[in-house]
């Protein structure tokens, strides 16, 4: 895997999402900083000459991950990010940090998930807007008993947030050895052990059980392919949200669902990517 990466001001970021639209060799990854108004942009690919042609064109560096790094995320402490007033997102790193974090915002939840080699430090749109969409489904089901499967779950974000919402059981996969791993560390760090991680690409996975929450923010083409099990893994009822869904793919993609049984309730539109969170008939 290669990654060309380069800083830029945030206004150019809707501009960055569309020149990488569509193009199947070249993932592209905007981090945002709140309050800030520089943005990093990386584009990933498995062949080095893909992003030595974008280096080319825009500058900016090119280097090889050995050990696959989703996000190649700086080492500068990120800002805490709330959510709905339930849970604050930090990048607390070690158990002083977190008792800290914990501290200094009563009353919310503290989702602790230090830069890493594995996407999901919440401030990514995706995942932001993901988590507030949990904290949104989870708020009926409190005094109930629900599971949660988090589908391409990178740190672990997802699953922990909700185990901070009331899950009673919790289960997260990737396809990645290494975001497997740092999802692991994560539950740790955030008093979640009981999270459930296995490196699994939904791809090949046939769901042996249903879940009450399906999340799923895993880029269009894994949705688009994978629907059938991933729908299947979300009981009659249930609720499934997904993102990673750029605007240009979004009514090809969830069509597809569609198609399979799920109801689209909510599709938020954030830059240039679409989420969407609907309940399985
Ligand atoms: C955009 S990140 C999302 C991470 C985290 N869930 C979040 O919301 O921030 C997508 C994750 O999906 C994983 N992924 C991509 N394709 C996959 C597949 N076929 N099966 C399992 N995981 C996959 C990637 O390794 C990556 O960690």
């Amino acid at each position: 895997m290669f990654v060309w990466s380069k800083l830029s001001s945030e206004k150019w970021s809707d501009a960055w999402e569309e020149r990488f639209a569509g193009n199947e060799a070249l993932s592209l990854v905007i981090t945002t900083v709140p309050h800030k108004t520089t943005i990093r942009v990386e584009v990933y690919a498995k062949r080095q000459k893909d992003v030595l042609a974008v280096q080319k064109m825009f500058g900016g560096s090119v280097r090889e991950i050995k050990n696959r790094n989703w996000a190649a995320l700086s080492n500068e402490p990120m800002p805490p990010i709330q959510v709905r007033g339930k849970l604050v997102v930090c990048s607390a790193r070690t158990a002083t940090e977190v008792a800290k974090a914990t501290k200094e915002f009563p009353g919310r939840e503290i989702i602790a998930v230090p830069a890493d080699m594995a996407f999901g430090t919440g401030h990514h749109a995706t995942t932001a807007t993901v988590l507030r969409m949990l904290v949104d489904v989870a708020a009926p089901l409190k005094d109930q008993k629900w599971k949660m499967a988090d589908l391409g779950c990178g740190s672990g974000i997802l699953a922990i947030a909700a185990q901070k919402l009331g899950a009673s059981k919790v289960w997260g996969c990737d396809f990645d050895p290494k975001a497997v791993e740092v999802a692991k560390e994560n539950a740790v760090r955030n008093d979640t052990p009981k999270i459930r991680f296995t490196k699994t690409d939904v791809l090949k996975w046939q769901p042996k059980e249903a879940y009450d929450v399906v999340a799923a923010n895993i880029f269009f083409d894994i949705l688009h392919a994978g629907f059938p099990q991933i729908v299947a893994a979300v009981k009659p009822g249930g609720v499934l949200m997904v993102s990673g869904i750029l605007k240009t793919q979004a009514d090809e993609c969830l069509a597809v669902a569609k198609k399979l049984g799920i109801r689209w309730d909510r599709i938020v539109k954030k830059g240039k990517w679409v989420s969407a969170c609907g309940i399985r008939s």
